[in-house]
Order: structure tokens, then sequence, then C-alpha cells
């Protein structure tokens, strides 16, 4: 099938808390977005990849990636104020003969290929699949005032990781039924579940952590000292 990457790549980085977008910090010397990116080279997803970038950023983005994939031609995609606005702009953008689109943040930079060509067999079978890694922390669920109001079974509880990999037709549905519906979540694959369609949880990894804060930045820089991935 002809598959398409999207990279939402357009968060300011709020929790991480430095002076630029959260794609461009480097991380091991390398800029985080150059790092996710890399991963899918192997599998040939790279050209026409679209990559959401924060408004007015283009120009940054543009040298970076030259610098970085100087053969590669990638489409850039202003991004919205969430990260659905941003996949829904990118997706706005995919031409008619894509018939898989693979949505990964551009914030986990150790995703698997095995990973990312599991959810999209997933994606084929199923129309919608999410890589994700089932919880080994016991989730407690806070009412008012920090009182544990809840906690559910661990043992159906997973952890939602990218990709999220999708029917094209099927993703398209499910944000515009969304935006009928004024719902909204930080995920696709939740999308598709809210309008009533089936999404494949596929394994993921623990290496495959969105770099979110400080200390996450500090572990995947330990990560790339130790060649582990
Ligand atoms: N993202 C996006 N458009 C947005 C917000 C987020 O494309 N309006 C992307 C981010 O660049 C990131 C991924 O979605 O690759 C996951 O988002 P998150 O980890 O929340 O990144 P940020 O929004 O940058 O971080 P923060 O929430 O701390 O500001
Ligand atoms: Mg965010």
């Amino acid at each position: 099938m002809n598959v398409r990457l999207i990279v939402p790549a357009a968060g300011m980085g709020l929790r991480l808390g430095l002076a630029q977008p959260k794609a461009l910090v480097l991380c091991g010397g390398k800029p985080l977005l150059v790092r996710t990116l890399e991963r899918f080279q192997p599998l040939g997803l790279l050209p026409g990849a679209i990559i959401t970038v924060p408004p007015g950023t283009q120009t940054d983005f543009e040298a970076l990636l030259g610098d970085a994939f100087p053969d590669t031609a990638f489409f850039l995609v202003d991004g919205g104020r969430e990260r659905q606005e941003s996949v829904e702009n990118a997706l706005e953008t995919i031409d008619n003969a894509a018939e898989i689109v693979v949505i990964h943040d551009a914030a986990r930079p150790f995703i698997s290929q095995t990973s990312v060509q599991a959810s999209i067999d997933a994606a084929e079978e199923f129309g919608a699949a999410t890589v994700a890694i089932p919880c080994s922390d016991t989730i407690l669920v806070a009412g008012a005032d920090d009182i544990l109001a809840d906690t559910p079974d661990r043992s159906c509880l997973w952890a939602c990781q990218t990709p999220q990999t999708f029917r094209v037709d099927v993703i398209r549905q499910a944000h515009q039924h969304a935006r009928a519906q004024c719902f909204a979540a930080t995920d696709d694959a939740t999308l598709v579940r809210q309008m009533g369609g089936t999404v494949k949880l596929v394994m993921g990894s623990p290496f495959n952590f969105k770099v979110t804060t400080p200390e996450d930045l500090m572990l995947a820089e330990a990560i790339i000292a130790k060649g582990f991935v």
C-alpha cells in the first residue's frame, strides 16, 4: 500500500522550558526532529513526509532539514494551536494516491522499525492502529483536592505512544467527525474510537517515550551516550 508519514513537530515544548520549539532542541548533539526522522529512513518513508511546524518557523526548519537530509523533499505545514489541529492541517495536504498514513510525534526519537511496520500491518487489517505499552505502574484517578477517587484495573491499561497509523479515509473521517462534535483529544486513535471505529493496539517499547520534560531529555541523552539505540 501507498504509505505517507506525518510528523507533528509544531509544539513549543512548554514543559521542556527551553527558548525554542521542542523539535529543534539538540539531543545528543542533533535536533530531536532529525533523530526522529532518521528512524524512518530505512523504511523509505522520508521522501514526501509532511512535517507540521510552528507558524513563522518554516525557514529554520527548512535549513535544518536541508542540512540533515539534502536529497529529501519534505512538505512543511503550519501547525495549529493544538496537536489535533496540526494533524488536521497535515491531512489536508495528503495526496490522493496515499492509502495509509503513519502519524508519529517528533518528540519520540527512539521508535523501532518493528513497531512502525507492525502499526502499518495492523492499520491495513483494522483500519486504525496505535503503538502503546501495557502500564507497569498502577494508575490512580485523583478526585478533588488530590484525594484518590479510583484505581482502574491495571491489566487492561496501556500507555499510548505513536506512531498511530490509519487508512487515510478512516483518519480523515475521524477528524471531520471530531470537529463536528467539538471533540478534542491529545492523540488521533482516540478520534477514531470516538466515532465508533476499531483501533488495534500494537506493542511498543519503553524506549519509545515522549521527550516532554527536562528529565526526559536527560534520559534520552543517556540512552544515546550508552549506545542503546
Ligand atoms: N504538536 C504539534 N502541534 C501542536 C502541539 C504539539 O504538532 N500544536 C506536536 C509536538 O511538536 C510533539 C507532539 O505533537 O511532537 C506531541 O506534543 P507534546 O509532547 O505535547 O509537545 P509540545 O506541545 O511541544 O510540548 P508542551 O505540551 O510541553 O508544550
Ligand atoms: Mg503539547
